[in-house]
């Protein structure tokens, strides 16, 4: 039986920068500190940032101890590496209204900011109570939006990281830790 993602995925990895335990151990820390915070909430929606969140969330709600609904979001933003538009598109919107709702947005990483001032404003502009922001990552040297977070897991530098979620042309979203990608990855990229 295997015991890991030896040898076929950790090739890839240069460094791992939370391990397993290391993620486990944060996330429940916010799940207890996010159900204190809302124990005044009765109905709180929980927003999921297709596809990097899904790891995160599923965690994430577990170690939360009271009642909460789920609904998810694609979007994709303009722009490339050295420029963003500041656009954001919508790819699925949310299944029900969020009007009167007091909601809670899952992201895998703040890297601009522009998805999620884009989608704090979205919310409030279609009459949400609140809207409240738990990532799992933020790299605090790349904003160019302001946007106030609630819950941040870890804060990192500039640096591409995969795993847990996060993916690099569409791959290692299921590494259980948080790494970085060897530079020959990048190279012989398919994208
Ligand atoms: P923002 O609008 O620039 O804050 O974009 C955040 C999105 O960029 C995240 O949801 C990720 O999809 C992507 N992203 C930013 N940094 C990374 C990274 O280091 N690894 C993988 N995806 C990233
Ligand atoms: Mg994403």
């Amino acid at each position: 039986m295997r015991d890991s993602f030896e040898p076929t995925m950790d090739r890839a990895v240069k460094e791992v920068l939370y391990t397993r335990e290391e993620i486990a151990r944060k996330v429940q820390e916010l799940g207890e500190r996010i159900t204190k915070d809302t124990n005044e909430v009765e109905d709180l929606l929980v927003v999921g940032i297709l596809k990097g969140a899904v790891p995160f969330l599923a965690d994430l709600v577990r170690a939360m101890p009271r009642p909460v609904q789920l609904d998810f979001m694609a979007v994709s933003s303009y722009g490339n590496a050295t420029s963003s538009s500041g656009e954001v598109r919508i790819l699925k919107d949310l299944d029900r209204s969020v009007e009167g709702r007091d909601v809670l947005i899952v992201e895998d990483i703040i890297d601009t900011g522009i998805t999620l001032s884009y989608l704090v404003e979205l919310f409030m502009r279609r009459g949400a109570r609140s809207v409240k922001i738990a990532t799992l990552l933020s790299k605090p040297s790349r904003r160019e939006r302001p946007v106030d977070v609630n819950y941040i897991g870890f804060e990192i530098e500039d640096l591409f990281v995969v795993g847990y979620g996060l993916d690099y042309a569409g791959d290692y979203r299921n590494l259980p830790y948080i790494g970085t990608l060897r530079e020959e990855v990048y190279s012989t990229s398919k994208e």
